[in-house]
């Protein structure tokens, strides 16, 4: 069994806290996410769990095992770096055997595992190969073959493909997913870049300021964030906020930031009665803004009048930024969408997918 549990694991260098309190259950098997910002935690909460970094209160488990003490060649994982760090003067396949030989593996063994894990990373062809004669993906894949050889119970990942381009990133996220159904093994990885923690992730940890934010699917923390920063931080283009007010007009409430005014559907009053006369934060995501055409089968929308600010074709879509009021907004529309900057553009909010936020501690309110 390989879950990983963190209990209360903090860590501190001095006087800065750089993991505060984290509380986390990682299931055996599970593909887990940390994702944040530059500087929030992850990599040192990625290294207490491989025992690279002391913990400074607070117990990690793996498996059953209490492994505070442990030191890392006996937690049975592996880590897999930025810098894939492959020996330039090794092969492939001595590039894969290096770990094991060190470990003093039978050599039958070591052939065996080099070229089962050459086969699950397509590198069957290129044993022979030195480093410099790889592509930059190949290489990364010899990073995890290094790993896999090791066979051990927890992957632990540290933005592996950060080095890779763009194009090169997307295959490499398809051939990381595959990898995890075929070892069957827990991982952990690390990256700052949400596209990759929400495609990849089983589960997605949000960090901020070394705090766990949130810890769930990546559709429950896309459609139900618990924060204003996590609903900022996940998607792009990110969120829409509208600072602004709760005002009650007979059995009615409005969110009122001067024109932008909306009337919350009456199913969520009771979440929202004691904010009334009260500053709170609007949120809408792009995709819940449309244009009046594509609105038709809103069950409850909200027309408001908007000025175009500037549009960008994205190719398959249109991402136009305007201001209702003084406020701005960016909404996704049609590839063919020719609204011109300065422009009056009708717009209707779908009112089953808005968010609100407390000001002051931030947190989620519907
Ligand atoms: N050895 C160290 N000594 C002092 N402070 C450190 C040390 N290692 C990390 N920190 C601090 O701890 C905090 C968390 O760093 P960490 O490397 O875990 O961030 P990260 O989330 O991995 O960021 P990035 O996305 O930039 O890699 C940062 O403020 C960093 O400056
Ligand atoms: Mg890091």
């Amino acid at each position: 069994m390989a879950q990983v549990s963190l209990k209360n694991v903090t860590k501190k260098f001095g006087d800065v806290t750089a993991v505060k309190s984290i509380n986390l259950e990682i299931k055996d098997h599970e593909f887990v996410v940390f994702v944040g910002p530059s500087g929030c935690g992850k990599t040192t909460t990625l290294r207490m769990i491989a025992g690279l970094e002391e913990v400074s209160e607070g117990e990690i488990f793996i498996g059953d095992n209490l492994v505070n003490d442990t030191p890392p060649k006996d937690r049975n994982i592996a880590m897999v770096f930025q810098s894939y760090a492959l020996y330039p003067h090794m092969n492939v396949y001595d590039n894969l055997a290096f770990g094991l030989k060190l470990r003093g593996t039978k050599k039958k063994e070591i052939d065996e595992r080099v070229a089962h894990s050459a086969d699950i990373l397509g590198l069957t062809d290129y044993l022979d190969r030195l480093p410099k004669q790889l592509s930059g993906g190949q290489r990364q894949r010899v990073a995890l073959g290094r790993a896999i050889v090791r066979q051990p119970q927890v992957f632990l990942m540290d933005e592996p493909l950060s080095n890779l381009d763009a194009k090169l990133r997307v295959q490499m996220r398809a051939e990381l997913q595959k990898l995890h159904k075929r070892l069957q093994t827990t991982i952990v990885y690390v990256t700052h870049d949400q596209v990759e923690a929400m495609t990849l992730g089983q589960r997605i940890a949000v960090i901020l300021n070394g705090e766990l934010q949130q810890f769930d699917s990546p559709l429950i923390v896309y459609q139900k964030p618990i924060s204003r920063f996590v609903a900022g931080f996940i998607g792009s283009p990110p969120m829409n906020f509208v600072n602004g007010s709760l005002i009650k007009k007979e059995d009615k409430y409005f969110f009122e930031a001067e024109s932008f005014k909306i009337e919350i559907p009456s199913d969520l009053h009771e979440y929202i009665k004691e904010y009334q006369d009260k500053d709170i934060v609007f949120g809408i995501r792009p995709e819940d803004i449309w244009d009046v055409p594509s609105s038709a089968w809103i069950d409850k929308p909200c027309i408001m009048e908007s000025k175009v600010d500037f549009r960008e074709l994205m190719g398959s879509e249109t991402y136009l930024y305007l201001k209702v009021g003084c406020n701005p907004l960016i909404i996704r529309v049609g590839a063919m969408c020719d609204a011109a900057a300065g422009t009056k553009f009708t717009i209707v909010i779908n009112l089953r997918k808005i968010h609100l936020f407390d000001p002051e501690n931030q947190k989620a309110i519907i």
